[in-house]
């Protein structure tokens, strides 16, 4: 049967660990040029209806890299805008190509584009999640900290897309996770609620960042306003300036703390340029690992 990564909760711990383990030695292999071309043959459909830099172009090369060919689709240009269904879409497109990563508001199209093609969806964004963010995410954790359990880690800002993907990871991997958002910025309750039955992660949710912060091990932040909540930008920047992250919040964590950030940063707003560019950002490479997760769950999903 066809394998899809929709949500985190598509995977069970083992799938996690197979992907860290296969992410990192097809990165070892990479400083090598050693990739074996696994998917000679095969492409991969980018359908995204939202602007991306680095998950675009990582899935692109990723999919080079392996031999296969990469596909763009800027799903403004199909027949989708003139109102083609989304299922009649992803059957066809599932006689063309061998898996799709789609990029999109909707997290119930994704779904139901999964739930009629034939072939492996990959979600590269929705509004809700972003999984394939957190997977590279924590092989970054992973490579600095030798491990992830008994981590404090902290999220701190908006309870958006990307701090659901941590949610659904802290309830499989047992993560010790707490995100710090101003009141209304939570994440979706019922993100929270499935994680909180699932009873292996810690989740605690504070409306103070110093709290959230103190002994960190791993500190995250992301853009105050996602993709389409650009008209809410400036209500935002009031509301979660006591989120940014700055030396000062920096401080209280652990002393080999690690900050995180899945780009684009926005300087001044979210995280300050000292903090960004300090000594104790891993960001750089947290993007770089994109590339190599990326390549290890399309080696996953399609190389059979
Ligand atoms: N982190 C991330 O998903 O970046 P892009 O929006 O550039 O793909
Ligand atoms: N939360 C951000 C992530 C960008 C990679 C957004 O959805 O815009």
């Amino acid at each position: 049967m066809k394998k899809d990564i929709l949500t985190l909760l598509d995977l069970e711990k083992k799938d996690f660990e197979n992907l860290f383990d296969r992410a990192m030695k097809l990165k070892r292999n990479s400083k090598n040029r050693a990739d074996r071309k696994v998917l000679e043959g095969k492409s991969l459909g980018i359908i995204f209806d939202k602007p991306s830099t680095r998950t675009r172009i990582s899935f692109e090369s990723a999919m080079l890299q392996l031999g296969g060919t990469p596909i763009f689709i800027n799903a403004k240009e199909t027949q989708m805008v003139r109102n083609e269904p989304v299922r009649d879409t992803a059957r066809v497109l599932s006689r063309y190509l061998d898996a799709v990563a789609i990029r999109t508001y909707s997290q119930d199209l994704l779904n139901e584009f999964a739930a009629f093609a034939s072939i492996p969806v990959i979600n590269a964004l929705t509004d809700l999640y972003h999984p394939c963010q957190v997977l590279s995410d924590l092989m970054t954790v992973i490579e600095y900290k030798g491990g992830y359990t008994d981590l404090k880690i902290a999220w701190v800002g908006d309870g958006n897309n990307v701090s659901h993907s941590w949610i659904n990871a802290a309830a499989i991997l047992g993560l010790n996770l707490t995100l710090a958002c101003p009141d209304r910025y939570f994440p979706h309750p019922n993100v929270v609620e499935n994680a909180l039955q699932r009873k292996s992660g810690k989740i605690h949710l504070t409306s103070n960042p110093e709290e959230a912060v103190k002994d960190a091990d791993v500190i995250y932040t992301d853009v105050w306003a996602s993709m389409g909540q650009e008209s809410e930008h400036k209500a935002r920047m009031r509301v979660f300036e006591p989120f940014q992250l700055n030396d000062a919040l920096v401080k209280l964590a652990s002393k080999n703390v690690i900050v995180m950030h899945c780009l684009p940063a926005h300087r001044g707003e979210e995280i300050t340029e000292e903090v960004l560019e300090g000594p104790f950002s891993v960001v750089w490479d947290q993007a770089e690992n994109k590339l190599h997760m990326h390549k290890a769950i399309l080696e996953t999903l399609m190389a059979v």
